[in-house]
Parts: C-alpha cells; sequence; structure tokens
C-alpha cells in the first residue's frame, strides 16, 4: 500500500464500484454474521421487576422466563449469550459472599439453562458488583482501598462454582491485577478443563456504563465513588495494550475491549499485536444513545446499528456483545 502510485483521474474512479447495490454486496470487505454476536440478558429474583428503566427494550427474565427466551433467541440464529444477575439488595454485603453461594440466582440460571438448552455457550460475568453493598467489583479493605489479592480469591472460587454449573465462558471482568493466572490455576484444578476464559482485559473507567449499573441496582450503592482505581484510565492506549499481553501470558483464551466504539483503535492494535479472538463490548449506554435517538426519529435504527457492528467488526474484532443482537437477528435473515 505504502508503494501506491495513483494514475489519477478518469483511471480512478471510486464511485465505480459504488454504482449498484449487487457490485457494493459484491466488493464489500465487512460481512457481519449471527455468529459474531453475543446478546447480554439481565436476570431477576422471580417478585422483582422487569422494568430496565434506561434502556428501552430491554427486560430482566427471571430464572424461569429466560428459558422461553432463549429458545426463541437460539431460533434466531443466535448461538451465545452472556449473563448477569440482579440479586435482591438484602442480599449484598460487603464481602459478596452471596457470589459463592451454591443456589444463588445465576447458579440456579445456569442449571436450569444447561438442563433444558445444553448446546447454548453462555458467558458468565466474574465480579463482585452484582454482590456487594458497596457497588464495587472487589471487596473494600480496612483503608478504603478494592483489595486486589482478596478479592481474587473470591473470584476464582466463583469461576469454578460457575464453571461446576454449566458456564461455558468465565468472564472476569473486575480488572483486579493477576486474576487470570489464579482463576486459570483452579480451573485446573477442578479439572474444569475446557471452560474458557475471556479476560475483560481493556476495560476502561467509562460514562457508558451507567444505564447497566442502574440495572443492576448498583448506581445507588456506588454513591459517588468510582473505579477508577482499577478500571483504565482512558487517556491510555499503551496500557490497554498492555494489560492485554499481560492476561494472554497468565492464560486468557479471549480477550475483550469494552465499551467498543470508542475504543476501535485498541481493538485495532490488539488485531495486529495477537493471535487469539477479541471480543468487543458494545455496552449500555453506547445501546441506549442509539436507541432513544432511533424512537425519537433522529436516526434510523437499522441503519445506524448494522453501521456500528459493522465498524466493530473492521476494527478487528472476532466477536460482538451487543444488546441489539436479538433485533439484529430479525434484520440479517
Ligand atoms: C461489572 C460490569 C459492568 C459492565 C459489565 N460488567 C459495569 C461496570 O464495570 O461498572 C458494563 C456493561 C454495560 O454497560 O453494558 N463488572
Amino acid at each position: 500500500m505504502s508503494n501506491f502510485n495513483s494514475r489519477g483521474f478518469p483511471y480512478h474512479r471510486g464511485r465505480r464500484l459504488r454504482s449498484s447495490s449487487n457490485l457494493r454486496d459484491v466488493v464489500s470487505q465487512v460481512k457481519l454474521s449471527l455468529d459474531d454476536l453475543v446478546m447480554p440478558y439481565f436476570i431477576k429474583e422471580i417478585k422483582d421487576s422487569s422494568e430496565v428503566k434506561n434502556m428501552p427494550g430491554i427486560l430482566r427474565y427471571d430464572e424461569n422466563e429466560i428459558l422461553f427466551q432463549l429458545e426463541k433467541l437460539i431460533e434466531k440464529g443466535i448461538k451465545a449469550v452472556a449473563l448477569f444477575p440482579k440479586i435482591s439488595e438484602e442480599n449484598k454485603t460487603p464481602e459478596g459472599i452471596e457470589a459463592l453461594n451454591e443456589n444463588n440466582l445465576i447458579c440456579r440460571t445456569l442449571r436450569n439453562i444447561k438442563k433444558k438448552i445444553p448446546e447454548i455457550l453462555v458467558f458468565c460475568d466474574i465480579a463482585l458488583d452484582p454482590y456487594t453493598s458497596t457497588g464495587h467489583d472487589g471487596i473494600v479493605n480496612r483503608k478504603g482501598e478494592i483489595d486486589n489479592d482478596i478479592t481474587i480469591d473470591t473470584l476464582s472460587k466463583m469461576s469454578v462454582l460457575l464453571a461446576n454449573n454449566g458456564c461455558d465462558v468465565v468472564s472476569p471482568s473486575d480488572m483486579m491485577d493477576g486474576r487470570i493466572k489464579v482463576i486459570r490455576s483452579e480451573l485446573e484444578k477442578s479439572k474444569n478443563i475446557n471452560t474458557c476464559i475471556m479476560s475483560y482485559s481493556a476495560k476502561f473507567a467509562s460514562g457508558f456504563y451507567s444505564p447497566f449499573r442502574d440495572a443492576l441496582g448498583n448506581l445507588k450503592n456506588l454513591g459517588k465513588t468510582d473505579k477508577k482505581t482499577y478500571q483504565i484510565d482512558f487517556r491510555n492506549q499503551n496500557e490497554a495494550i498492555k494489560e492485554s499481553l499481560e492476561d494472554i501470558y497468565e492464560g486468557a483464551d479471549i480477550i475483550m475491549v469494552k465499551p467498543a466504539i470508542y475504543y476501535l483503535d485498541i481493538v485495532n492494535i490488539l488485531r495486529e499485536k495477537c493471535l487469539i479472538p477479541i471480543a468487543a463490548y458494545q455496552v449500555s449506554g453506547e445501546y441506549s444513545m442509539i436507541k432513544i435517538a432511533a424512537e425519537k426519529n433522529m436516526i434510523n435504527l437499522k441503519d445506524t446499528v448494522l453501521e456500528s457492528l459493522i465498524g466493530i467488526k473492521r476494527s478487528g474484532a472476532d466477536i460482538i456483545f451487543s444488546y441489539f443482537a436479538e433485533e439484529v437477528s430479525e434484520w440479517l435473515k
């Protein structure tokens, strides 16, 4: 490309290749497939409400309702889901011990799913934020810090528990240091040798997670605190690359960049530097921005969603987590 020498107009007419729809399809470089998509779901206790206020079109499902939902999803051609439990406030504690209860919401849901629909690929978030009364992904120690080493002990136990209950891909999203190494070793010890680890390796301290935090009931628990001592500063590119390479070295099978749209430079660099699959997460705030603008008829939903997802794929992502996945499956038929 660098020694490209143009003979100029009219030998070059860029518009020639754009002149018909069939021609545009034939020459198109990036094709979005349902195989690329993972649909995230919020799981709730039976008595809790299903409404997710800040994400129009998204609902929480209880451990039974999710089965119908997943059967529909599979018929539409989507093969993978990510599950996020919203537990009752009274079960949240400073240490988030409910995460290790084998009869907690996520374990019950996993067992239901794997009994009825064993083939569906299930990603489970590994972080303590659904379980801590502080809303943090880790355990806050006496000094008021998110304690790295105590937290990864719980996270590795949580990973084994979820793997034992049928989770296919444990997905640490907590940004503690060294957790991939410990989780990998505990999965081996517990004979979960085929459980994959997808590390949220390049996870930025982003303002776009707010609708998600609200969906889990964490926004008010976090109060004025933030996650900047563990999630990456969005001014830093090298740090995100280094974190990802370290996680690959520690044993991650898949890495993730999150959020997606504002971080495609990171996806692109990682694509050049590593050989394992890369996922990108179009997060809750990215979803709601498009969805709400489309509801107000400011933009066209289908056009802009496909543009956003193809942009993410073009940057080098192999897997895309998107709350639009189910809707997209109708369009790609
Ligand atoms: C929790 C977690 C978050 C998301 C996925 N896992 C929120 C956070 O880190 O505060 C965000 C997903 C979204 O916004 O859609 N560890």
